[in-house]
């Protein structure tokens, strides 16, 4: 007997043998199809191959590929743990030829592996062809030696596959398994076909169509081969089971259920058990890859899957929440050929936790709810639509887990009271939206909102997927389509462009399709939910219901994500280096830099600053992966995240922690936690480096930082550098010698100043010899000195003064000094012997007098005053004189 990861390898390794080159699964979020909730096929991931849109460097693949169905076309939800064969999720395994094999080929394999390797019993084996395919019957008949009454026409489109209503498609031909008389049922095709008895194991699509339109169909530039195996399915046959749910794995899955709750795998609680193993699954892939519960889109698909389980664990009696107990036998079965799984064990552990805790609360309240609305009804009878709404609206009961919970009941739901209920609610919303001020004129998103419901944001895991453009407004009004010039504002059903929030910029980057082209601007949230991308039609026409290509203009994006993740790391820094008391005060995530303002009363110094810087670095060095995880508020908080007061969070919040930290009691707890929904690099490393360009203020007790990271950090130091060279090579020095040859060139230019001070007094007063003898006189019985100076400071002034009187011992000195730009100040000394018969005072204003001047004060033996017009020196020296002669 094989377990299902030994089936897996065999058909992978059987593939890689006949020269197939194996591809991994793809993400049950599809990137290249907007139309699609999930990846419901194994050739999902290759539609653009088929049609030649896209080559890869193979002809021929294999893949085990994860898929989902539920929400959307396909969806199998409902069904789910009451049948042998219904899975949310399950695992298609496939062989792909992009024109290079064809029918022939891709029986001989097909029928090789089954009834070689995997050994299968040729007479339980039977096949269907489409009614006209002559050439996949003859094939059939030759290579495996089928005969007639095994090879079945089928005329209708269960022999004609197609992935939508356009794309590729052509005929296929499916291989059954004959479980045996003792089950019922008969061949496809016969009366019978419905029975449990001939199960389909594989399906092999001769792709050789394009669907182009509802109408037109064209032939593929190369015919090609899509197949699709369940994993489930042969793993049972191969297990000689019946029933998919008692293959290996699911009982691995079920023997927890029965471990955790005590309730017996078999009897009552049959379908519980089931429902569980399966939504477990169905959870955990698709939380792995990025889809996290929610009211909108993916998000509520998951949710319902969530939710409709955990009623189930209730059934079992579960006290407590079950289903992340269960993780580990999940994750143990599945995570090797699943290293996601392993990967997001913790998210998805978190987030099964989470969602289950909080719905307990509300799940009894609503079905006892229930039980009381449906105390008189019997089978056959309708729960009204109101009830059912109340319990999706107030307490958290999707739809189908009100449906599930009544069918073994035989009650229905009626279906128009739900819808007209829920009508009723928005009309109600709507009434609020014809508010007063800016709101009213923002009513267009809300109404978009109400018709479209949220966009979903694609962008945390990809940086380019396809849309569907839902509205295109122009001026504030919604039109069918724009083109080239236009300026608009388009809505999709998703995107990878981020919405500014949170201080981040929105996304830039196209949209394009086959013949248009729009340049987005700018991205922004609208309407509770909208991503509405600001954009120009650059070529073309862009029409509502368009499929587009959506591109994030990557270098930019992350240059935003080093941004965003580094103001994480300096706010942890900041608070290390300052104290609590720095909170965040209001950031910009900007392309090119960031700014980051705090609460502190003071200056940072360039000690703090540095080691702030210091610290973000280390951490960046760490290259710590960036994890991120969905969690209430209440959680976060005491875990520890730091959420920005005042700021509005939704239920639950992402959490984003980066790094570790070093020393400290956090020693190798999370370095930064966050409450953030913006987007982040995924590692540290990825911000290269932090550099902090300076730090100001804006605003009582706020303090503002400005920081780049990455190429740009690297820039400016590369700019700092080349200056400290050119520098260098001005000086005629290393650059390492740079410091010290600025610090003596600023000491001998001190030195130099005072010298040249020296010299210029020297020369003023005379020059060194001889004194100052020429300018003395005798007036009126006093030696008096005048001097008119030019190049002297007014501050010198004085000190000449005084050495003037020394040198006259008795007398009366006057100085004025002459500045370049006309301008003069006087300084009149007299020594003590004089200061009865002259006052320095009433001398110094005769000269400003002169000068032009007011007043001047000072001392009796020492005072100053100045005059605008420095070309009267020579008079007001005559005038001091002319009143010591008096
Ligand atoms: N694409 C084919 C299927 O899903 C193989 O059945």
């Amino acid at each position: 007997m094989s377990g299902v990861n030994e089936i897996r390898s065999t058909f992978l390794d059987y593939f890689r043998k006949n020269g197939h080159e194996v591809v991994a699964s793809s993400p049950l979020v599809p990137r290249n199809d907007p139309t699609l909730m999930f990846t419901n096929a194994g050739m999902v991931q290759f539609k653009n191959v088929f049609t030649g849109l896209e080559t890869r460097p193979y002809s021929t693949a294999a893949t085990a590929q994860k898929c989902v169905r539920a929400g959307g076309k396909h969806n199998d939800l409902d069904n789910v743990g009451y049948t042998a064969r219904h899975h949310t999720f399950f695992e298609m395994l496939g062989n792909f030829s992009f024109g290079d094999y064809f029918k022939e080929r891709a029986i001989e394999l097909a029928w090789n592996l089954i009834t070689k390797e995997f050994g299968l019993d040729r007479n339980r084996l039977l096949v269907t062809v489409y009614h006209t395919d002559d050439d996949a019957f003859n094939l059939w008949k030759r290579i495996a030696g089928l005969p007639d009454e095994k090879i079945i026409r089928i005329p209708t489109s269960d022999n004609f596959w197609a992935m939508g209503d356009t794309g590729p498609c052509g005929p296929c031909s499916e291989i059954f398994y004959d479980h045996g008389e003792h089950i019922w049922g008969g061949p496809p095709g016969s009366p019978e076909e419905d029975g449990d008895r001939f199960i389909e194991i594989w399906n092999l699509v001769f792709m050789q169509y394009e669907q182009v339109t509802k109408e037109e169909r064209i032939d593929l530039p190369r015919p090609s081969i899509d197949t699709g195996m369940g994993l489930e399915r042969v793993a049972a046959v191969l297990q000689g089971e019946h029933d998919n749910y008692d293959i290996d794995l699911f009982r691995a899955l079920i023997a927890a259920s029965v471990d955790a709750t005590g309730v017996p795998a078999e009897g009552d609680r049959r379908a519980s058990h089931r429902v569980i193993a399966d939504h477990l699954r169905s959870s955990a892939f698709l939380i792995a890859d990025g889809v996290l519960p929610s009211n909108e889109g993916r998000g509520y698909v998951l949710r319902r899957i969530m939710r409709r389980a955990m009623r189930h664990a209730q059934l079992l009696g579960a006290r407590e929440p079950l289903l992340w107990k269960l993780l580990p036998a999940l994750v143990q079965q599945m995570g090797r050929a699943y290293p996601e799984l392993v990967r997001a064990e913790a998210l998805i552990s978190e987030t099964l936790k989470l969602e289950e805790t909080r719905f307990r609360k509300t799940l009894e309240r609503g079905l006892s709810l229930l039980s009381d609305a449906t105390g008189t009804l019997g089978k056959g009878d309708m729960l009204d639509g109101e009830t059912a709404f109340r319990l999706y609206d107030t307490y958290g009961f999707p739809l189908d887990l009100t449906q599930d919970a009544l069918r073994t009941r035989g009650i229905g739901v009626d279906l128009s009271g739900f819808t007209d209920a829920m009508e009723r609610q928005k009309a109600e919303a709507r009434s609020h939206w014809a508010g007063s001020g800016d709101k009213a004129t923002e009513t267009i998103w809300f109404e978009l909102k109400e018709k479209f419901g949220a966009t979903e944001f694609l962008g945390y895991d990809t940086e380019a997927a396809e849309g569907v453009v839902q509205a295109i407004v122009r001026d504030g009004k919604a039109v069918d389509s724009a083109s080239a010039g236009d300026e608009v504002q388009v809505v999709l059903n998703q995107t990878p462009f981020y919405g500014e929030s949170g201080g981040q910029m929105g996304d830039t980057g196209i949209i394009a399709t086959d013949n248009a082209r729009l340049d987005v601007t700018d991205t922004q949230k609208k309407g509770e939910g909208l991503f509405v991308h600001a954009a120009t039609v650059a070529e073309g026409t862009l029409k509502v219901g368009d499929s587009v290509v959506l591109t994030v203009d990557h270098d930019r994006r992350s240059r935003l994500r080093s941004n965003h993740s580094a103001t994480h790391l300096l706010h942890e820094a900041l608070r290390e280096v300052l104290g609590t008391h720095v909170a965040q005060k209001g950031s910009l995530v900007a392309p090119e830099r960031l700014r980051f303002d705090v609460s502190h009363p003071k200056p940072m110094t360039t000690d703090e600053l540095q080691k702030v810087e210091d610290m973000a670095n280390a951490i960046i060095l760490q290259n710590a992966p960036v994890t991120t995880r969905l969690m209430s508020v209440d959680d976060a908080i005491a875990e520890g995240a730091m959420a920005l007061f005042g700021e509005k969070y939704g239920d639950e919040v992402r959490v984003v922690s980066m790094g570790r930290s070093i020393e400290g009691p956090q020693a190798g707890k999370p370095y930064s936690v966050e409450l953030c929904g913006g987007t982040h690099v995924n590692a540290t490393g990825d911000i290269g480096l932090v550099r902090i360009l300076g730090e100001s203020a804006v605003g009582a007790g706020v303090r503002r930082l400005e920081a780049v990271t990455g190429e740009a950090a690297r820039a400016y130091l590369a700019e700092q550098d080349e200056r400290v060279k050119t520098l260098a090579g001005a000086l005629k020095v290393q650059p390492s010698e740079v410091i010290v040859r600025v610090e003596a060139l600023i000491d001998e230019r001190r030195k130099l100043e005072r010298e040249l001070s020296d010299a210029r007094r020297r020369l003023a007063m005379g020059g060194g010899q001889g004194g100052p003898a020429g300018d003395v006189r005798e007036v009126g019985g006093v030696k008096f000195m005048g001097k008119a100076l030019s190049g002297i400071d007014a501050k010198d002034l004085k000190g000449l003064a005084d050495e003037g009187k020394a040198s006259l011992g008795s007398g009366v000195v006057t100085l004025i000094g002459v500045a370049e730009d006309g301008k003069a100040s006087a300084v009149v000394a007299v020594t003590p012997d004089l200061t009865d018969r002259f006052s320095a005072v009433d001398l110094v204003r005769v000269a400003s007098a002169a000068l032009g001047g007011k007043g001047g004060g000072g001392r009796p033996d020492m005072a100053q005053a100045g005059g605008p017009d420095g070309a009267k020196a020579g008079e007001a020296l005559e005038a001091v004189a002319a009143a010591l002669g008096g």
